[in-house]
């Protein structure tokens, strides 16, 4: 069912994971390679392919530019003034000799007029000069520090990357200090075409290349390179972190105890709080994700009335992760408080707030936000009285966990772990389980509506399976909607981006030189982007049919670290069993009980990246019983 990089281990019983030493020196072996003369500038196949269409596709994903206009963009970006393209790699060591030039005699020019400016600031008794005179005195100073660091990281970059043998990386150019890069970004998330952004910065940069974001000294790589990834998350596991800015934009929320926001021993403990949750036998248990399914089922108007699945989805994902974890479910598809309707919507727009805060950084994290405060305190009041109304249950039932033998809130409890550690990883559970697994059944659900061939076929296997309650393993070998699950999966993998950050000096094994292929240096604290959604979407990798769904590919495609939906290597996520099995059970129902499903809404569906992505205006169909 999964693809090569998923058989790790760490998660089977009898084949722990070995913690990686945290903090030892650097482990890698320098690579000993020359430097090769320059070559021709790396142009995707794609460009040169020119396949792409404009507009905007139908499964909400933006479509990429038309391939000449990214041709002309990156030759204007890299060109010499003749119009002939230059390498951007093999002539960095030119362009860094001219920009340590400018950048020395910028930061004189700037430090001997600070440096002015502030003697007047502290030793003149009654100063010449006007507090706005002053203000910007101290701003040169700082300006004239921070470029200055940044010069010194170039040099020491030089110096390393050289001395281990590897090659210049692409880098993103006429973006001083990061600023346009940001701003660029800032304007994609906000019109919801990060995606395609990044989509088109990877054909013209190379798959991976470097950047600044301002205030960051540090360097940011970007990449959608499956042998990177997987040194990243596999091989050098042990060289990369959570980045701190994503662990301080998660904390108001979850916690400082959370899966999600701690690394090394930490987080290895919380990964063996969280195993045994997710055997086989606890995920095999399908009646767990059945009753809720058919509360579900049942809300489904019979009348062609139109109404949104992906809020449905979310409501049964709440329900049952909630039921499978903490022995209590929310149960807001059947009779749940209002509280408990609360609960999830303002859980939901404290992610939203999560998702900008690490992304943005210290800006949002210092700026005051009493929204984002008010979320945050009912989320953990509600999780706080959840965990004591179940130490009373447990008070008066000591050895039941209602029939199932495990459930993680009461092994929490019995283990007495602190409360402050318990609702972190409960927060946790809520954040991983429920908006991913809503977003791929949303997704996968638009695109049935748009192919009832594909529904055809999926009946058409359920029908000949002939059982009306399948089995986990019958379910399991339900070949085609498998598929069906997995090529959702590919298109619209629900974490499509990701980032980890480099706790000492490090190489990557892909990005250097002319044609990108040769190995980069990474300096400690250098934060690594990478992009599963334009990963998942590469002509070169998947064929010229990339972006279709066409859930038949999966009859003979094999996959490494080309697809990871799921993450990969040690922190590969843990619930993927669970997912898998929820969603191969929704499609399972639905589809028995349904016979057409049409889409009901006008507007072009628009996906929204938050820290899964969604359907901006939702999912609205109708749905014909069979
Ligand atoms: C389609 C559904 C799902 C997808 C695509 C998905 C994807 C992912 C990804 C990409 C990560 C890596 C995050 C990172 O390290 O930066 C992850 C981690 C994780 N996921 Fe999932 N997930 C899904 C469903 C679930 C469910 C249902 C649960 C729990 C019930 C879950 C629990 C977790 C946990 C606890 C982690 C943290 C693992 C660690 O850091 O060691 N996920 N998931």
């Amino acid at each position: 069912m999964i693809g090569v990089h998923q058989k790790y281990t760490g998660d089977q019983p009898g084949l722990e994971y070995k913690s990686p030493t945290y903090g030892a020196p650097p482990a890698f072996e320098l690579a000993q390679l020359k430097m090769d003369p320059p070559r021709t500038p790396p142009v995707s196949s794609r460009l040169a392919r020119g396949t792409e269409s404009r507009g905007r596709a139908t499964d909400g994903a933006p479509a990429m530019h038309s391939s000449s206009r990214c041709q002309q963009f990156h030759w204007i970006a890299q060109g010499r003034e003749d119009g002939s393209p230059i390498d951007p790699t093999t002539s960095s060591p030119w362009v860094n000799r001219a920009a340590t030039r400018i950048y020395v005699f910028a930061i004189t020019i700037i430090t001997v007029s600070a440096l002015a400016l502030m003697v007047d600031v502290f030793y003149k008794e009654t100063g010449v000069l006007s507090v706005r005179q002053k203000t910007i005195g101290v701003v040169l100073v700082l300006f004239a520090v921070y470029t200055q660091t940044l010069l010194r990281a170039e040099h020491v970059y030089h110096t390393k990357m050289t001395q281990s043998g590897c090659k210049p990386i692409n880098t993103y150019r006429n973006n001083p200090l990061g600023i346009p890069f940001l701003l660029e970004s800032g304007k994609a998330l906000k019109a919801n075409r990060f995606l395609q952004l990044r989509a088109e910065q990877l054909q013209i940069w190379g798959r991976t290349f470097q950047t600044r974001l301002f205030p960051e000294t540090a360097m940011t790589i970007i990449t959608d390179d499956p042998d990177n990834l997987k040194t990243i998350l596999s091989t050098r596991f042990e060289d990369w972190i959570i980045p701190e800015q994503r662990i301080k934009g998660f904390l108001p929320v979850l916690g400082s105890h959370s899966i999600f926001t701690t690394n090394g021993p930490e987080w290895q403990h919380s990964r063996a709080m969280l195993r045994p949750a997710f055997v086989r036998d606890q995920i095999s248990d399908l009646e767990c994700f059945d009753k809720h399914i058919k509360k579900l089922t049942k809300r489904i108007p019979r009348d062609g009335t139109r109404f949104d699945l992906q809020a449905m989805f979310a409501m049964l994902t709440i329900d049952s992760i909630s039921d499978f974890m903490f022995g209590r479910s929310t149960d807001v598809l059947g009779t749940a408080a209002e509280r408990d309707v609360k609960f999830g919507t303002w859980f939901d727009a404290s992610i939203v707030k999560i998702a900008w805060r690490a992304r943005l950084g210290w800006v949002t994290q210092v700026l005051p936000d009493s929204e984002f405060n008010k979320y945050a305190q009912f989320v953990h009041r509600y999780v706080d009285e959840l965990v004591e109304a179940r130490k009373g249950y447990l008070s008066t039932n000591p050895n039941t966990s209602e029939g199932r033998r495990y459930v993680f809130l009461d092994e929490l409890l019995r283990a007495g772990e602190p409360d402050e550690v318990i609702r972190s990883q409960l927060l946790s559970i809520f954040l991983a389980g429920r908006d991913t697994t809503t977003s791929v059944l949303t997704y996968m659900f638009l695109k049935l509506s748009q192919r009832p061939e594909v529904v055809g076929r999926i009946r058409n296997e359920i029908r000949d399976l002939g059982v009306v309650d399948p089995t986990w393993e019958q379910l399991k070998n339900l070949k085609y909607l498998n598929w069906v699950v997995k090529e959702s999966l590919r298109l619209n993998p629900p974490v499509p981006s990701n980032a980890r950050e480099a706790i000492r000096d490090t190489i990557l094994p892909r990005g250097g030189g002319s044609d990108g292929k040769s190995p980069i240096f990474i300096p400690k604290g250098s934060v690594c982007r990478y992009g599963v959604w334009t990963m998942q979407r590469r002509h070169d990798l998947y064929g010229d049919d990339a972006h279709d769904f066409r859930p038949e590919r999966w009859e003979s495609l094999k996959v490494g670290f080309e697809y990871l939906p799921f993450n990969g290597g040690p922190r590969i996520c843990i619930g993927q069993q669970f997912a898998l099995t929820q969603m191969a059970m929704v499609a399972f129902r639905l589809l028995q009980a349904f016979k057409y499903i049409e889409r009901k809404d006008e507007r072009p569906p628009v996906l929204k990246v938050a820290i899964n992505s969604s359907l901006l205006h939702g999912c609205w169909v109708s749905m014909t019983p069979a």
